[in-house]
């Protein structure tokens, strides 16, 4: 079990290039399930949930092979249908194999995905939208079974909610369902605009992505392309916390600004600036950050869940009153208690949190208990006097490529043990 040692304190200089975002590889490594023939897949990070992602695309049949931040994978034809238990509670991203694995063969054997402890996290949107797609399914003992032996048709699909994770699986399904497959209440996200990006490449006719309704004209087949994954926004959005909280001067380069509109006026608010040149974002941080307006997590273009923890890390050393609304999962104040550990003040009850900032948080051991509380342990570990032990390291590595290593070119002191 690896450990981080941070020594905290040491002011953030310098300039980072922000690695693919996880949550557009993830869809688009699915894709390739439903691409014949070579992808090749730029910028993708490695990471715990890709490189599962890639053993899984293995076990279907798919030939995989990684060059630093380049896959290729190969699908001359799935050998097999089914994504057993082991290989499907690796990551929460594999949840949209379903619908691709099902448009691939007709039929689907699926576990139920695993993933962080941040809520619930049910996945009946997607079942019901796959349904309504022609897709008769049971679920047996963790398990779903999925046949659509009549192929699945096209059709309106409204989703009770703007879900990312059932978005990407429709979209996965509907390229090459029969007819016209229309979705509202779609997500936003600038992942699925990415994921659309790819499939549209490989020969699909998605409309709208980005939007809240996406039209899908369903076509016979896809062939694989190549494709460069966008920066990772809460990747971002984490290292601007960082160099908050540090008082620090950092240059995020290879970033698409327009995705942490929502992230930025937060640090402004916090008395950070930001000065943008091309696709560089430089952050300077005052000695001590404010507090910050109301942060309320939302569907995008709102401020994203994932940013929620880091951004909480650094209000925690802010002066003032913080208060946080978590719309999107029930349980994710979890570091909090963690970051109480350190010297925070934060009272989290259901949505909210309150945080009242403090002068300065300790070094202490801490326990990473999902990838974005992890992060937030990290940026809390960077401000605090003394020495702070992180546990639970494998989930950062869930999401966060060589981050230790991305901080120590930062200046920050930092080891993995
Ligand atoms: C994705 C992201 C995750 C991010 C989240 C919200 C990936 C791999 N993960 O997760 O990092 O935090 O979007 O931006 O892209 N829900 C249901 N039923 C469903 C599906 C979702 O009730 O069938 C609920 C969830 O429990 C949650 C909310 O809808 O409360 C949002 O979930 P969703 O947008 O689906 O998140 P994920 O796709 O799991």
């Amino acid at each position: 079990m690896s450990k981080l040692i941070i020594s905290g304190r040491k002011r953030l200089l310098g300039d980072v290039t922000v690695q693919g975002a996880k949550n557009s590889a993830l869809p688009i490594l699915a894709a390739a399930v439903i691409c014949g023939g070579e992808s090749v897949i730029y910028n993708c990070p490695r990471l715990s949930d890709t490189e599962a992602m890639l053993q899984t695309l293995r076990y279907l049949g798919c030939k995989t092979r990684r060059s630093s931040g380049t896959v290729l994978i190969q699908n001359d034809g799935l050998s097999r249908s089914d994504v057993p238990d082991t290989l499907m509670r690796k990551t929460r991203g594999s949840v949209v194999l379903l619908g691709a694995v099902l448009a691939a063969e007709g039929k689907a054997k699926i576990c139920l995905p695993g993933g962080c402890d941040i809520g619930i996290r049910p996945i009946d949107i997607h079942i019901k939208a796959l349904r309504k797609l022609g897709a008769v399914i049971k679920e047996r003992r963790g398990c779903l079974d999925c046949r659509a032996p009549h192929g699945l048709k096209g059709c309106e699909i409204a989703l009770p909610f703007p879900s990312v994770g059932a978005t990407e699986d429709i979209m996965l399904a509907a390229c090459t369902a029969s007819g016209e497959t229309v979705i509202t209440n779609a997500a936003r996200e600038p992942e699925i605009c990415d994921l659309a990006d790819f499939l549209n490449r490989c020969g699909a006719k998605i409309q709208g992505a980005g939007e809240s309704t996406i039209v899908i004209d369903g076509v016979s087949r896809l062939s694989g392309r190549d494709h460069a994954i966008i920066p990772d926004r809460i990747v971002a959005a984490t290292l601007i916390s960082c160099a908050a909280v540090t008082g620090g001067e950092i240059t995020l380069k290879g970033v698409i600004r327009s995705h942490l509109s929502s992230v930025i006026p937060v640090f402004e608010d916090a008395g950070c600036t930001f000065a943008l040149s091309g696709n560089e974002l430089k952050v300077t941080a005052p000695e001590r950050l404010r507090s910050m307006k109301l942060v309320r997590t939302m569907p995008y273009p709102g401020f994203p869940t994932d940013a929620q923890a880091p951004v909480l890390a650094a209000a925690s050393v802010a002066d003032g009153t913080t208060v946080f609304i978590e719309n999107i999962f029930e349980n994710r104040y979890r570091h909090a208690a963690e970051l109480a550990r350190m010297g925070a003040d934060i009272r989290a009850e259901g949505k909210f949190a309150i945080v009242e900032g403090v002068p300065g948080l300790y070094g202490a051991a801490v326990e990473a208990t999902d990838l974005r509380g992890a992060a937030a342990l990290v940026a809390a570990g960077l401000c605090a006097e003394g020495k702070t032990e992180i546990s639970g390291v494998k989930y950062l590595e869930r999401g966060y490529e060589d981050f230790e290593q991305v901080l120590t070119s930062l200046g920050a002191d930092i080891v993995k043990l």
